[in-house]
């Protein structure tokens, strides 16, 4: 039906249940939202109110992140788990309500408690507001295109037994695209994600990055790709063989059915962008079928190799933001407050009389600028900072890390002062409207991975990214003002830095963190407390009646 209404309310129910699913020549139950791996793809457009009730018939305890949603003035919705809120415990409900306003494009939700997005998440997609239209020509049809990780075991498990080993809890079981493995992997085939395409017809593909660990490479065999937007922020067209998605992540791109009328798989694979760091080669797959094609085996293209680190910056610092979009706003060119936020792998003590499984006999840590961020487990941030509950964080979140050194050398740098990270509630406190620049730098005491870092409530821009140590009056010059591309997600290049400036804007409390899911349990975070504005219209509103309490 077509509404000519400015905004509509788009009401859904999640009903978080167990679910018997059959994958890889195995019977597993897992949790999943409404009976369905992924769970529902949410569908607005912009200037909508999405209202969302949530149902926990789990046995855990449960939050939902609606990532990269601005959240304006609705932090209570955000739903990082003792961030914004306490879980939903089993049997309870949580209704999250908010306006989508001012982006456009494709995000995700998935649970952001323990590891239960392994198996609860599904697309959310802005589209245009009534009356206006996409800045690139209208595709033929749409398709989400859903990128995880599976475990052939049940995922809660597996984190507590990583975390109690101090080591790196185990490598999935498989990659999958819309929930499935592909024919690939064993007993897969039958089950491999397909979709039609039409000669001469261009279609809108929306991938999201929702796997645990790994940055993944898209590619579908004989065809370009154009990319279009990432991360719900629209882009130069930018023409590619090849995709990179970060956890986190999205990418749309126009796929134009140009080739003879044949099957051809699209296919990811990771990307773990450091020798010596641990990888699952095994790739997934799914099929695009021309209406016609007589059945054979799909073409299969040729991805990059799993450390190919110059195709992966290539990819990334080649896109940029599109001006003449309806969203953009020229990057501020004043700098409030500046960070210079150090991030990666540590260490953190094993414990009396213990030996842990991590390197050194210590157990696996990670931090930010040495401090490794440990969540309250009593109240949410933005409950004490709204109800200025003390002891709960702390406000001296260093600007710059305790040490300056080679941050890229990880046989220089094997340096206990150094390797071993502190445990901190460390937040920075911001004025409303600020203008903020992070320097994000990698480290590599641990070998050097790409870390993709997110913010909450906001985008930034990315100003650059490179690699090595970053100096300022050096790189500063390569700064991109005029056409940055837009993200919530920036995988910050392995022995390599980026910088974002953004606009804090938001009143609330908003979680900066590594997508890389266990790095978050190891601390490779930290948050932004944003002050309200003087206004009644910038100052955040009271927690709805049915928020959780711990
Ligand atoms: Cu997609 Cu804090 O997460």
């Amino acid at each position: 039906s077509c509404s000519f209404a400015s905004a509509d309310v788009v009401e859904h129910s999640f009903h978080v249940q167990n679910l018997t699913v059959n994958r890889l020549c195995r019977r597993q139950v897992i949790t999943a939202v409404n009976g369905s791996l992924p769970g529902p793809t949410l569908r607005v457009r912009e200037g909508d109110t999405l209202v969302v009730h949530v149902f926990n018939k789990s046995p855990y305890n449960l939050t939902i992140h609606w990532h990269g949603i601005f959240q304006t003035l609705s932090g209570w919705a955000d739903g990082p788990g003792y961030v914004t809120q306490c879980p939903i415990v089993p049997g309870n409900s949580y209704t999250y309500r908010f306006n989508v306003a001012g982006q456009e494009g494709t995000l995700w939700w998935h649970a952001h408690v323990s590891t239960l997005r392994a198996t609860v998440y599904g697309a959310l997609i802005i589209r245009p507001r009534a009356g206006r239209t996409y800045p690139f020509p209208k595709p033929y049809r749409e398709y989400p295109i859903i990128l995880g990780e599976y475990w052939n075991a049940n995922v809660v498990d597996v984190e507590r037994q990583g975390l109690a080993s101090g080591a790196a809890p185990n490598n999935s079981d498989a990659y999958t695209i819309n929930g499935f493995p592909g024919d690939l992997y064993p007993c897969s085939s039958n089950y491999t994600h397909k979709i039609k395409v039409i000669k001469g017809k261009t279609y809108l593909l929306r991938i999201i990055n929702a796997a645990l660990n790994n940055q993944l490479f898209f590619k579908i065999a004989d065809h370009n790709l154009t990319v279009v937007a990432v991360d719900a922020s629209y882009t130069n067209p930018y023409v590619t063989d090849v995709v990179l998605v970060a956890p986190g992540q999205t990418t749309d791109v126009l796929l134009t059915a140009d080739q003879p009328p044949a099957l051809y798989y699209m296919a990811a694979r990771p990307y773990a962008s450091a020798a010596g760091v641990s990888f699952d080669n095994t790739t997934t797959s799914g099929i695009v079928a021309y209406e016609g094609a007589t059945p054979s085996t799909p073409r299969m293209p040729v991805l990059p190799a799993f450390n190919d680190t110059p195709t992966a910056h290539k990819f990334y610092s080649n896109l940029t933001g599109l001006v003449t979009g309806p969203f953009w706003r020229p990057v501020p060119r004043e700098v409030d407050v500046h960070l210079f936020v150090t991030g990666g792998l540590g260490l953190a003590a094993c414990g009396k009389n213990a030996t842990c499984g991590g390197p050194l006999g210590q157990r696996l840590a990670a931090s930010m600028n040495n401090a490794s961020f440990q969540l309250p487990t009593k109240i949410s941030l933005l409950q004490a900072h709204y109800e200025n509950v003390g002891g709960i964080y702390t406000t001296d979140f260093p600007s710059q890390p305790p040490l300056k050194f080679d941050y890229t050398n990880s046989s220089n740098s094997l340096n206990r002062t150094i390797i071993m990270t502190t445990k901190s509630t460390k937040v920075t406190k911001l004025k409303f409207n600020a203008t903020v620049q992070v320097v994000l730098q990698n480290t590599a005491f641990i070998g050097a991975e790409n870390h993709p870092v997110h913010l909450h409530g906001f985008n930034f821009y990315v100003l650059a990214q490179g690699f090595g140590n970053f100096d300022h009056a050096r790189d500063s010059k390569n700064f991109n003002f005029d056409n940055p591309q837009e993200r919530n997600t920036i995988g910050v290049p392995a022995g390599g830095w980026a910088v974002i400036r953004f606009r804090a804007n938001n009143p609330g409390v908003w979680f900066l963190h590594c997508h890389l899911d266990v790095h978050l349990p190891w601390g490779l975070a930290t948050a932004f407390v944003v002050e309200n504005g003087p206004t009644p219209s910038t100052t955040l509103p009271p927690p709805p009646s049915d928020f959780p309490k711990c």
